[in-house]
């Protein structure tokens, strides 16, 4: 299947965080628009240092070049340029992680960064007829009282969210530390999804699912190696949002041919392709369907993971059917 055709599937992109699509020229114009010195001498240097060793590696250098966002308006920017690219990928229906904890030690309010997200999402409806929603994702490696004073910061608006998650550095911050934060989440009628077997261990995967109950699974690759745990999110039908070519950059993986995604697929779970940062780690969401497709995945499952991320979304049941 060409690129072009897979971009043509339609498609909701599910695990994007919209803090991972700031390309480096954008970092650079919004640096200059807010009087923020970069520490790198520029678009390229910054694009060389976009070699990771691991999750941790990135995150260094992700946080550090959100400190270019002040404003709802760079937040409106940064979600139009990625839901332009997100349309010309065939994508219908995004849901952009953020990470106000981040935001909020930069001094930008809560507030600011949902509403300029929020425009942003409204532009891409009007322009290219595209839905989507934000989900709020806690730092898994802050104070879990930190996630539980951000949550109730927003509860007042919680009508604004699809929903919470949980992200960051995995090892050694396991999921059910933030049972009462998710819990919370649920008393709000958010919905709930956690980041869990990137780096961390399968056990984690079966405590976000236990202790958080959450509805899908970050990443979720390492459940692969627990039969149990496969079978029964095969089972219960707990959607997967895996993301092939960050897992390679970020060394998960050792490379695309040895990525479990074909296990999982073959065990009957509901695996959905994204994008992750897609700035950082070298192509969008068509090209992490092209990177599955050179995997040897057929057209027909390319179609089913297409439409599994549809079914999977946060959308309402009759925007799904519109677009399955
Ligand atoms: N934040 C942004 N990208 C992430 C990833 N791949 N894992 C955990 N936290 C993240
Ligand atoms: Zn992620």
């Amino acid at each position: 299947m060409t690129v072009e055709a897979l971009r043509s599937l339609p498609k909701a992109e599910l695990h994007l965080h919209i803090e991972g699509t700031l390309e480096p020229e954008l970092a650079f114009e919004l640096a200059r628009r807010n009087g923020v010195t970069l520490p790198f001498a520029g678009v390229e240097d910054l694009r060389l240092r976009y070699d990771f060793d691991d999750l941790q590696s990135f995150l260094d250098l992700y946080y550090a070049c959100m400190a270019v966002l002040r404003t709802a308006d760079d937040f409106r920017d940064l979600a139009l340029s990625y839901l332009e690219r997100a349309h010309a990928d065939g994508v219908r229906h995004a849901e952009l992680f953020f990470d106000p904890q981040v935001h909020a030690s930069n001094g930008v309010s809560g507030d600011a960064v949902m509403d300029g997200l929020l425009e942003g999402l409204r532009i891409a409806g009007e322009r290219f007829g595209m839905t989507g929603g934000l989900i709020l994702c806690f730092l898994r490696d802050l104070p879990v009282a930190s996630a539980m004073e951000t949550l109730e910061s927003v509860a007042g608006r919680a009508e604004d969210l699809l929903g919470v998650g949980l992200d960051s550095a995995e090892v050694g911050h396991p999921p059910a530390m933030f049972t009462d934060v998710f819990a919370r989440a649920a008393e709000l009628g958010l919905r709930l999804v956690a980041h869990a077997g990137e780096e961390g261990p399968a056990a984690y995967v079966r405590e976000a699912l236990d202790t958080l109950h959450v509805e899908r699974i970050d990443h979720g690759i390492r459940a692969a190696e627990d039969d149990a745990l496969v079978a029964e999110l095969a089972q219960r039908r707990v959607p997967l949002t895996v993301c092939p070519l960050s897992n390679v950059r970020l060394k998960a993986v050792a490379d695309l041919a040895a990525h479990p995604l074909r296990r999982l697929f073959d065990a009957g779970v509901i695996v959905t392709v994204n994008s992750d940062d897609p700035a950082y780690f070298g192509g969008y969401v068509a090209a992490n369907y092209a990177a599955v497709a050179g995997e040897g995945f057929t057209v027909d499952e390319l179609v089913t993971m297409a439409r599994n991320s549809i079914v999977a979304s946060f959308a309402p049941d009759q925007r799904k059917a519109e677009l399955l």
